[in-house]
């Protein structure tokens, strides 16, 4: 898989050993974690390392770790599945990093790989409660297109979501970094 650079970040390839940091900065922000569907709740060490492993199966999709391209500090993570010519977007940034815009920058650098790739649309969905992630879709040009209900297990069920699209072809201009 590929390194991604933006002009603060480079995105690289996940790998198991990054549970470390996972359970470093998603364990003592549970309310964070809550926000995600997937990430397991709570976040050791243990159980963030078995997710890393499933989510960087062969065939499980694109996932990198958010890094400071100066100092190569680990700060989240961000990916989204390997459906035929749609993605699932994902992504969280630890809490000591957050509103300094990374999480814009690193979704705005995988919309152009997804590109790169040949995918036509990305979508994501958000608990209504996200604000701070639906502000960062919106920033990067997805579009709300629904609310809906579906079944997340390691959330407790059946919750409300709000449904994103990005349609990638058309977008250019805006994504060129390379
Ligand atoms: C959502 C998340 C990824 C945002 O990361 P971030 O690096 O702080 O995002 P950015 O700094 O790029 O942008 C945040 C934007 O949200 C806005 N924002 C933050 N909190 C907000 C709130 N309560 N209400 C409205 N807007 C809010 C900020 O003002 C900023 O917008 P602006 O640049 O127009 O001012 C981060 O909060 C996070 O990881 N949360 C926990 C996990 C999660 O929610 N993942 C997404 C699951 S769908």
């Amino acid at each position: 898989m590929e390194i991604l650079k933006s002009p603060r970040l480079i995105l690289r390839p996940l790998i198991p050993n990054d549970a470390v940091h996972f359970a470093r900065l998603l364990g003592p922000d549970p309310a964070g974690v809550r926000m995600t569907a997937t990430i397991p709740d709570p976040c050791t060490d243990e159980a963030a390392r078995e997710w890393i492993v499933q989510n960087t199966s062969p065939g499980a999709g694109h996932i990198f770790a958010v890094t400071h391209a100066q100092s190569g500090e680990f700060m989240g993570a961000i990916g989204f599945g390997d459906s035929p010519g749609n993605g699932d977007l994902g992504y969280w940034i630890g809490k000591p990093f957050r509103e300094k815009g990374y999480a814009t920058e690193a979704i705005r650098r995988i919309v152009t790989h997804a590109s790169h790739l040949g995918i036509r649309r990305l979508f994501a969905e958000t608990f209504p409660t996200n604000l701070a992630s639906s502000r960062v879709l919106t920033k990067n040009g997805f579009r709300l297109t629904g609310r809906g209900t579906r079944n997340i297990p390691a959330r407790g069920g059946q919750r409300t979501i709000l449904k994103y699209v990005v349609e990638i072809q058309g977008c250019s201009g805006q994504n060129t970094w390379k």
